[in-house]
């Protein structure tokens, strides 16, 4: 099985981000990569945003081929409702054993996962306590960050790992994309906001991706100061690549931090256009 430290990585298969978590999506070419993940911890196993239908037949194969046993999986965690994390649900189900697995998101998303046909309970993390605590005792923590960017969004954080799978917070979009963003050194000290002299540079396709996606800079603000206030070793997005490197995290966070033209702030007044497209 492929893993981090690998020069030339093979995504063939499943790719282990952190002890028994793993990248388990599709290495298809497409403008927007998404992301699912998947965590054992025993006997148990559980997704984070399986991915959309076009995904399924990758996803899948690659989460067998971790060896997990398909009555292990309980749980798919739906960290918002968007189809390119859920549109996939409706197959899980009809593979995985039913009684036997749930979807876990937060109130405000239910009524719109119901619309994939799923027949799955759907439990709140908010009846949850924000939590997910697994039977070894490895506990998954829920942090919602609202409007960034529907109104149920939230966070996982691993605490046993330090892996916070952020949804579409540090994401990106576009064709170049690595599983595992290491920043150039260059970037290190960069003052500037966009239009930078590096060719196809990494942290202005992600600047870019927040103010297309996100819905405010007030928002966006609201959710990068919580992730401030986790002690996160990797950030695992949904879309654009891995960090697993302290001053890269830092540096991201910074930009996001102090990011404007996010979403509605970004409208031009006369036309309503706005500022950048994915
Ligand atoms: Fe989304
Ligand atoms: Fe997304």
């Amino acid at each position: 099985m492929a893993d981090i430290l690998e020069l030339n990585l093979d995504m063939s298969g499943p790719v282990r981000i952190a002890r028994d978590v793993y990248w388990v999506g599709s290495e298809r070419e497409t403008p927007l990569h998404a992301n699912p993940y998947l965590i054992v911890d025993g006997g148990e196993a559980v997704i984070i945003d399986g991915g959309s239908r076009l995904d399924f037949p990758a996803v899948m194969t690659k989460i067998l081929e971790t060896g997990v046993e398909l009555a292990s999986i309980r749980a798919i965690i739906c960290q918002h409702y968007d189809p390119d994390l859920c549109a996939a649900l409706p197959h899980f189900e009809d593979l995985l054993l039913p009684g036997n697995v749930q979807i876990l998101t937060s109130k405000p998303n239910v009524s719109f996962i119901r619309h994939y046909g799923v027949r799955m309970d759907i439990v709140e993390t908010e009846t949850l306590n924000h939590r997910y605590p697994f039977s070894s005792g490895r506990t998954l923590q829920f942090i919602p960050t609202p409007y960034a960017h529907s109104a149920g969004s939230f966070m996982t954080y691993d605490l046993k790992t330090g892996v916070l799978f952020t949804g579409d917070l540090f994401g990106s979009s576009g064709e170049d994309w690595k599983l595992f963003l290491s920043l150039n050194p260059q970037c290190q000290g960069c003052t500037r906001t966009l239009s930078c002299n590096l060719p196809d540079c990494p942290v202005d396709h992600i600047l870019s991706f927040h103010r297309t996606v996100m819905t405010s800079n007030r928002a966006l603000r609201h959710a990068v100061h919580l992730i401030q206030e986790i002690p996160a070793l990797i950030i695992a997005p949904q879309h654009g690549g891995v960090l697993t490197q302290s001053q890269d995290i830092q540096l991201i966070t910074d930009k996001l931090l102090t990011l404007d033209h996010v979403g509605i702030d970004g409208l031009k007044s006369k036309n309503n256009d706005v500022f950048f497209g994915l």
